[in-house]
């Protein structure tokens, strides 16, 4: 299975989140900042992992939007591809721009048909070791059913 993990981060913590999973879930996934994500094709990747931060208000980052215009102007559907979307902001920003850029990458991949392993996580930066385990438990029960069902 061919693994893409893409975080961005200022203040390092969505790069923690994504490093956690790269380093302890998926040590074979390919993970990369999403300033280097246009290196790789993604009908080549199986499993797309995001880990965007939000910045300004609510809004994605300027890398982020490059990967986000890519997905834009892509005319594909991508059935194949399953994706898990986790990403750390900050509530103190209010309900509607919390952890906005994990809808905004959600809204998208679903238009290309893509399939979510579990419903996306936002994650307060504060919470960021509790969720942890949510992230661990929602990725190798995805890993654990696609096992079972090679048998
Ligand atoms: C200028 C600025 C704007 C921000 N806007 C938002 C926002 O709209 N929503 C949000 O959830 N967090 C917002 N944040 C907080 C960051 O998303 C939060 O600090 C997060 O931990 C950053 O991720 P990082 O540690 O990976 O850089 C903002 C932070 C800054 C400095």
């Amino acid at each position: 299975m061919n693994t893409l993990i893409l975080y961005d981060t200022l203040y390092g913590h969505n790069f923690e989140l994504g490093n956690f999973i790269y380093q302890t879930i998926l040590p074979s996934a390919i993970f990369l900042s999403f300033k280097e994500a246009l290196q790789v094709k993604l009908d080549s990747i199986d499993l797309l992992i995001l880990c965007p931060c939000t910045y300004g208000e609510g809004q994605l980052t300027a890398s982020e939007e490059k990967f986000y215009n890519y997905l834009c102007q892509c005319q594909f559907s991508v059935p194949r591809l399953v994706y898990y979307i986790a990403g750390v902001g900050d509530k103190n920003f209010g309900p509607a721009k919390f952890a906005n850029a994990v809808n905004i990458f959600d809204r998208q991949l679903r238009q290309h048909a893509a399939s979510p392993l579990a419903s996306s996580l936002k994650i307060d930066y504060e919470d960021l070791p509790t969720a942890q385990q949510t992230v661990t438990d929602e990725i190798t029960n995805f890993l654990r059913k696609g096992r079972d069902s090679n048998y």
